[in-house]
């Protein structure tokens, strides 16, 4: 099956898109927010997806989970050939897309490896316990702690790993550096480095935009819900006025 926005695309033949984004606009009730937006991901890519606060991040990410809020009311997402625009968000889930929220809602009452196991709990399952500790070496020793009681970086750590514990094509971060030191920052882009290398694509939102560009090969810069710039992250870390205007560093 193809896309139907493929034939206004070169090299869409030669160059198949796994995940792609098509003239999305999105709502909450009647405010416009996401406003026909456009891009693509190639397979195994991390893509930087950045812009001011109220930009519109947040919603378009919540727009590819195909969370009720806001309301898709135009365009497609493919995954794989899969349209994600006609999915909740379960189906959304199941077909391989994985939300990691700002805030992480890391489960209270239960241990690290039990927030793991919970995510374990019906198919399609991902990494093995195993195989998720070994990327997170500081999981494994907190293994029995309760999950809320990890400090900030190791949070963000327990949430990407339950995002990996299902079988995941694409992980979609919402500003996963907030407030931790950059040391964290550094040891958390080293294990994205990784989980790119096994083969699963990437979307990160991240105010730390040069942290964000550093990590990524692509980057797309929102501006009031609309798509300012579409290019490689090197390019955006080259262009000084580019980053004054859309991203104030
Ligand atoms: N639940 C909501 N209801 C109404 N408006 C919202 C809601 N969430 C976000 N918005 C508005 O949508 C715009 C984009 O927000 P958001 O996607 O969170 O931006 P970003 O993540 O880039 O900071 C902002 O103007 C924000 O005020
Ligand atoms: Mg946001």
């Amino acid at each position: 099956m193809n896309a139907p926005f493929d034939k206004n695309r070169n090299n869409a033949a030669t160059s198949p898109k796994f995940l792609s984004v098509w003239e999305i606009e999105a709502y909450y009730g009647e405010s416009y927010i996401v406003q026909n937006v456009s891009f693509d991901i190639h397979e195994g890519e991390i893509l930087a997806l950045l812009g001011r606060n109220g930009a519109g991040k947040t919603s378009t990410l919540r727009a590819i989970a195909r969370l009720d809020n806001p309301e898709l009311k135009h365009g497609e997402i493919w995954l794989d050939h899969q349209p994600l625009h006609q999915m909740k968000s379960h189906q959304a889930a199941a077909a391989g897309i994985a939300l990691v929220p700002e805030d992480r809602r890391i489960i209270a009452g239960l241990t690290v490896e039990e927030n793991l196991q919970l995510a374990q709990i019906a198919p399609p399952i991902g990494w093995s316990l195993d195989r998720i500790y070994d990327l997170f070496p500081r999981l494994r020793e907190r293994r029995k702690q309760e999950g809320v009681t990890l400090s900030g970086g190791e949070q963000q750590m327990l949430a990407i790993a339950r995002a990996l514990a299902r079988d995941i094509k694409v992980l979609l971060l919402d500003e996963p550096y907030e407030g931790l030191a950059p040391v964290i920052v550094q040891e958390i882009a080293k294990t994205l480095n990784i989980i790119r290398d096994q083969g699963i694509t990437t979307v990160i939102v991240e105010q730390n935009a040069v942290a964000a560009l550093k990590l990524a090969d692509r980057a797309v810069i929102l501006d009031t819900g609309t798509v300012v710039f579409d290019g490689s992250a090197q390019q955006v870390l080259d262009d000084e006025k580019l980053r004054a205007e859309y991203l104030a560093i």
